[in-house]
């Protein structure tokens, strides 16, 4: 009876799993911050990729972590074609066509102050329309290189506008967009920013991006940054960090009938460990439950480090 009238259901098609991908032949290399999440190189995270598409995972984000060697203040290798993404989304889209591949759109990773694009004079800001222009050419170069969805995260005003007519012009009318449209500025990315080594870059992981990234204290303005984000052509809207947000979720589910999706972003994922690890929670349940709260609040898909575990479970 309990099954006959439970409202929302989880399924392994309803997650995209973030991957972290670096440099070399290495082992994976582990994240302290994030237990169970790996940073791998393009071999083995091809063979992260099959298992994933075994499990009914649908998509996958993928991040690279660079060596300090190769970034500078302008995030000048991020429009390398030979750049480390762009390898591992090639070697992806080859063994694993069927494969939704999406990839950031964003300087951070490139960034030797790991912000998430080039700096005003001064330096108290990021340049907005300065930044515009390399992401364009960085979506184009993805667009190029095979993405399914190249997905700005950088929270710059009209990017997605820009890149919608570049991507066209250059005769990708088929490479879609993610938005991160609803981006907080949040404490809960501090183990992701570990993770792509922009912590270690900018010498702290509590990096403040509130002159883009969204104040968690405002639903209003986030709305209308989901709204200009649908009127210039994003496919997929997302709400960022999730579980803090639920109230947001719901709001732009109501608002548009666009795809809504959102992030449980390292920092949720980095508690409910920690808290597991301790003996405090039950991991299994508080997962699932975490899970089901952010597709109960109005999210179509999720992009979360459980991932595999949840896929794995559900398709038991
Ligand atoms: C950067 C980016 C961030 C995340 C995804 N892309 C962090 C940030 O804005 O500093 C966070 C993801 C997570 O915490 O899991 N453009």
């Amino acid at each position: 009876m309990r099954s006959l009238v439970e409202e929302t259901m989880l399924s392994p098609a309803d997650f995209i799993a973030p991957l972290f991908v670096v440099d070399g032949k290495g082992a994976p290399e582990p994240i302290a911050s994030m237990p169970g999440v790996m940073r791998y190189n393009v071999a083995d995270l091809v063979k992260e990729c099959r298992a994933l598409a075994k499990l009914g995972v649908p998509a996958v984000a993928l991040f690279p972590k660079l060596d300090a060697k190769f970034k500078d203040d302008a995030g000048t290798a991020a429009l390398s074609e030979d750049a480390l993404v762009l390898r591992a989304v090639r070697a992806v889209k080859k063994a694993v066509p069927a494969l939704v591949v999406m990839t950031d759109i964003a300087l951070d990773p490139y960034t030797a102050h790991g912000h998430d694009g080039v700096l005003t004079a001064d330096a108290r800001d990021v340049a907005n329309d300065a930044t515009v222009e390399i992401l364009v050419k960085m979506a184009v170069l993805h667009a190029r290189n095979g993405v399914d969805f190249v997905a700005p995260s950088d929270m710059m005003d009209g990017r997605i506008g820009a890149i919608r007519k570049a991507l066209d012009a250059a005769n990708y009318e088929q490479t879609a967009i993610m938005g991160y449209s609803a981006k907080f500025a949040s404490a809960y990315y501090g183990p992701f920013r570990d993770a792509v080594g922009s912590a270690a870059a900018a010498g702290t992981r509590s990096l403040d991006k509130r002159t883009y990234q969204l104040n968690p204290a405002n639903r209003r303005e986030a709305l209308v940054e989901v709204a200009l984000d649908e009127a210039e052509g994003a496919d997929i809207l997302m709400v960022k960090p999730a579980g803090a947000y639920l109230d947001i979720i719901r709001e732009v589910r109501n608002a548009t009938l666009k795809p809504v999706a959102a992030y449980q972003v390292s920092g949720e994922y980095a508690q409910i460990q920690a808290a597991a690890k301790m003996g405090w929670l039950d991991l299994e349940r508080t997962r699932h439950e975490s899970l089901i709260a952010i597709k109960r609040a109005g999210a179509d898909m999720i992009l979360t480090y459980f991932a595999k575990e949840m896929a794995a479970v559900l398709k038991k």
